[in-house]
């Protein structure tokens, strides 16, 4: 698996043309569409050798389980997902992608359960005498992260800046946040959806920091994971016009139209980066109503 690293990091000057804003193309790390995940993946990867299945969990559109699966196919080896259901029928996007990997995908329709099909599956596969390679959620434990612990020295961590990046499952923002400790740079994870404790579990995955270490903010979620937000829409829009870089509508739209808030009120200030995450296949799912644009 090949990565195309160190991404690039370019200033946003059509778009904030009063501010030291720039852009870290993490959305271009190179295989299977790029993204967090990417870098992620290639970690896991690592660890998983040996292996001949490759399992994981994600939401049905999961941008994670798009790399996983393309990661397995390019090893030759089989890849089971456990996402989010019900079934919706018709593959588009990232499952779309899955399939094409030839990846085999169970739908569980509880979320929280998800995680022990998977491992119930697992311990089957073992039996049979197969080495299956589970991963977790978005693949945030610490071999994952470790990846973001390197990343964040792709950035001139001696140079004050403040980081903004879409944060879930939190292996991203957990990584960096140990990449960049006791740099003057600060971190700020918008949230994407609403599950429970996300500063603990960022600390579970990293160690030597304490929940009140962790900078994340909810503003930005709107209605729910997944569910485009007017804000988020306007800032897909203003980077996909001035600058020609897409978002997308579950991730880092929302993490983008949260930079441009706090820039408007005066919070953030300086050399601001944001970190793009990827995710852009995901836009594709969407029609032109959920996205807020006239349809032909
Ligand atoms: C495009 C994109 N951005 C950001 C994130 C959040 O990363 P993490 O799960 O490491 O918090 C994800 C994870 O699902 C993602 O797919």
């Amino acid at each position: 698996m090949k990565l195309c690293l160190p991404t690039p990091l370019h200033r946003l000057d059509r778009a904030f043309p009063n501010h030291d804003v720039w852009i870290k193309r993490d959305d271009l790390t190179g295989f299977a569409l790029g993204g967090n995940k990417t870098r992620k993946a290639a970690k896991l990867l690592e660890d998983a050798e040996g292996s001949d299945v490759l399992l994981t969990v994600g939401d049905t559109q999961s941008n994670h389980a798009r790399v996983i699966a393309a990661c397995a196919a390019q090893k030759g080896i089989e890849c089971e997902l456990f996402l989010t259901g019900p079934n919706p029928g018709r593959a588009t996007s990232n499952l779309l992608l899955d399939r094409l990997a030839g990846a085999s995908v169970r739908f569980v329709d509880d979320p929280d359960q998800r995680e022990a099909a998977m491992n119930q599956r697992a311990s089957e596969l073992r039996i049979a005498g197969k080495k299956p390679y589970a991963i977790p959620l978005g693949g945030s434990n610490a071999i994952g992260a470790s990846a973001f612990v390197e990343a964040a020295k792709e950035i001139d961590a001696t140079d004050p800046a403040t980081v903004v990046l879409a944060s879930s499952s939190g292996g991203t923002y957990a990584g960096l946040m140990k990449g960049f400790e006791g740099a003057p740079i600060k971190l700020i994870g918008i949230r994407v959806d609403r599950d429970p404790d996300p500063e603990k579990r960022i600390c579970e995955i990293v160690e030597g920091f304490d929940p009140s270490d962790v900078n994340l903010n909810s503003d930005f979620v709107g209605e729910d994971y997944a569910v485009p937000t007017r804000e988020g829409m306007a800032a897909i829009r203003l980077l996909w016009q001035k600058e020609g870089v897409l978002l997308d509508p579950v991730y880092t739209g929302k993490a983008m139209a949260g930079l441009i808030s706090l820039l408007e009120r005066g919070e953030l200030s300086g050399r601001i980066i944001f970190w793009h995450t990827g995710g852009t296949p995901s836009i594709f799912r969407y029609s032109a109503t959920d996205l807020g644009v006239d349809d032909l």
